[in-house]
């Protein structure tokens, strides 16, 4: 699995989302085996939120023992500044009293949710802050966050069908060194109905794709500006086949062209 830097840190290019897929009541052996599959491949990113239900404690209680071989991402997601406490906490019990990446969830009421995630990481609790969201009619706010200097990553919607971030927030995030997180690669499932056969992926075959998920992995970690793609899936096999994608040769515009061609 290839890395790249993120934020003074180096993250494997294939990690894994919790949205729906990790929302069970309780652990179960299909979540078991996602979470082990993953660290196990080496997609140790692993990302959730207090919005998504159950996710939180279920991802860290599959992790258990494995705790320190992930990254964990997670978020705060409340306009109240107590519930941010609260959920701040919460995560930090999920996950061992540590929190490698938190993020500010949709933006939402991000000038108080810094200042508490700063207070946090100077009481050594968080490593990296960031910020997140999944809509373009929000860039320009995030864009403004990115400015202020107080965020080290961003978590951004990428894929043939969202191309907007490839505008302005791709080439600032790189220009101010702040890291992405990719989230939403098959635009949350929408776009793997679409799976093109096997003649027509054959161009993609000497990049080391073998089916349309994986070239739809490519295709964002192909931006230079990205770091890790967060996929979500609840099956176990399609977490090995995801993760199989973590690995170069990457995508020219010819061959995102094609992608962007399949996808249409
Ligand atoms: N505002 C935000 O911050 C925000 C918003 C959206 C998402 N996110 C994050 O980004 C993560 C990913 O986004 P997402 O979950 O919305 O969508 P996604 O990863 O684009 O798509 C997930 C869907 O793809 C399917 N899938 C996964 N691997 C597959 C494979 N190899 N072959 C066929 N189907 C496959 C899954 O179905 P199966 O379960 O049947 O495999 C699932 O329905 C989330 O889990 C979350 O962590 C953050």
């Amino acid at each position: 699995m290839e890395t790249r830097p993120f934020a003074g840190i180096e993250v494997p290019v294939i990690g894994m989302g919790t949205s729906k897929t990790y929302d069970v009541p309780e652990v179960d052996e299909a979540r078991q085996q996602i979470t082990d599959v993953a660290i196990d491949c080496g997609a140790t990113f692993v990302d959730s939120s207090p919005m998504y239900g159950n996710a939180e404690r279920i991802l860290g209680a599959t992790l258990g023992t494995r705790r320190r071989e992930a990254i964990v991402a997670t978020k705060v997601w409340t306009a109240d500044d107590q519930e941010a406490e609260r959920q701040i906490d919460a995560s930090l019990r999920f996950f061992d009293g540590h929190v490698e990446v938190f993020q500010v969830h949709n933006l939402v009421g991000w000038r108080p949710r810094l200042d508490q995630l700063e207070a946090r990481r100077d009481a050594g609790q968080v490593d990296v802050i960031g910020a997140t969201h999944w809509r373009a009619d929000a860039f320009d706010e995030l864009e403004a966050v990115m400015r202020s200097g107080r965020i080290a990553a961003i978590q951004v919607p990428y894929n043939p069908h969202e191309r907007e971030v490839e505008q302005r927030i791709l080439p600032l995030a790189a220009d101010l060194g702040v890291g992405v997180i990719l989230m939403r690669p098959f635009a949350a499932g929408g776009l793997i109905g679409r799976a093109p056969d096997d003649a027509a992926l054959a161009p993609l075959a000497p990049f080391g794709v073998s089916n349309w998920s994986q070239a739809l992995l490519k295709y964002g970690l192909s931006h230079p500006a990205t770091s890790v793609s967060i996929p979500a899936t609840s099956r176990p096999e399609r977490m090995a086949n995801n993760a199989a994608a973590g690995d170069g040769p990457w995508f020219g515009a010819e061959e995102k062209a094609l992608v962007e061609r399949l996808a249409a």
